[in-house]
């Protein structure tokens, strides 16, 4: 049918997107499980109404020169868009699509897992057990830091870090959170939270979990200063994105007892080498950015990611865009 939209998407993901992808759209699906290289990304994209892509696809000026002026949206399969010039999307007419909202659960509980098995050193403990090295109960043995009762501070108090505080609260946890403006009381008097400075947070807290997008703001938000100034029985933990922590300041921090453990979903880069000096290191957790990793919301992003990409290459709305400012500036393409 010539009046199908033809679009590119840069991954196989979850059925309930794809089938309606392929119900509606002329689409070539990359079929491996690595990601396009950028001379394959670039072909692919030309002449395309839309893309769907992943955190791992760079979309900027020259991709989207690159695809050309029938584009219409980039549907991001995430509801992190840092992979995305969005100014440059914005400034060609081309609607910027996420998943926001059914990832905030799954990613806070990866998150709290993350905060509990590096907190008891549960990973250390398993390999310690395969290594045939338990040889008796021993009172000094693998002591780790209490969740219960403790002070948990949240860097990024949107939706994630607020399902964080509902979780700490059940651990009868003092939350302090930060975020670029103090949120309203409305907000933070049911989670307990309250609003510290970044000094603060880091000196006063035993776990500190990140959860702050990634901006040239908070590039290295967690640096040598930071890391020295919080106490030698905290824990680090990062779901948000890799470069928010400066890892070669961790691995010094985690080496040298600045801070007790670290839990790691995001690395930078990504993936993570397997001779990264951070991997040599018991006390830090790390896991393959796997937060929203679950069958219901993986299939739920495929869902309005798909949703995304077919409306937006149809020239309508999008159901989640980051970039609504793209209606109010020029006529959708159409
Ligand atoms: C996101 O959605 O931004 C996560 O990092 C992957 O689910």
């Amino acid at each position: 049918m010539a009046d199908r939209p033809r679009v590119f998407v840069s991954r196989r993901i979850p059925d309930q997107g794809l089938d309606q992808i392929l119900a509606e759209c002329d689409a070539t699906v990359w079929p491996d499980e690595l990601p396009p290289a950028r001379d394959q990304l670039l072909s692919a994209v030309e002449g395309c109404d839309g893309i769907l892509t992943l955190l791992t696809d760079r979309v900027d000026a020259e991709l989207l020169d690159r695809a050309g002026p029938r584009l219409k949206v980039v549907s991001n399969f995430a509801v992190g868009y840092d992979n995305i010039v969005v100014s440059e999307a914005t400034d060609r007419g081309v609607a910027v699509g996420n998943t926001p909202g059914v990832l905030t659960d799954t990613t806070a509980d990866l998150a709290f897992a993350l905060l509990m098995a590096a907190g008891r050193r549960v990973v250390e403990g398993d390999h310690y057990v395969r290594a045939g090295r338990w040889r008796t109960w021993g009172p000094l043995l693998l002591l780790g830091t209490d969740i219960s009762g403790a002070t948990l501070g949240i860097v990024g108090f949107g939706r994630i870090g607020q399902a964080m505080a509902r979780r700490a609260s059940g651990f009868g946890m003092t939350v302090l959170y930060h975020d670029i403006a103090r949120l309203p009381k409305e907000v933070t008097e049911p989670l307990g939270a309250t609003y510290t400075d970044l000094d603060e947070l880091f000196a006063r807290s035993d776990f500190v979990s990140l959860h702050t997008n990634l901006t040239t703001q908070t590039r290295h938000l967690v640096n040598v200063t930071r890391l020295r100034s919080m106490k030698p029985t905290s824990v680090l933990i990062n779901t948000s994105r890799g470069p928010v922590v400066d890892q070669q300041a961790l691995y010094r921090a985690l080496q040298e007892g600045w801070i007790m453990a670290a839990g790691l979903d995001v690395t930078d880069p990504e993936p993570m080498p397997a001779d990264d000096p951070l991997l040599t290191l018991e006390n830090c957790l790390v896991v393959p950015h796997i937060a929203s990793a679950s069958r219901i919301t993986r299939g739920r992003m495929a869902e309005i990611a798909a949703a995304n990409l077919i409306a937006g290459a149809r020239g309508e709305r999008l159901r989640a865009a980051v970039n609504p400012e793209v209606y109010d500036s020029s006529p959708a393409r159409g």
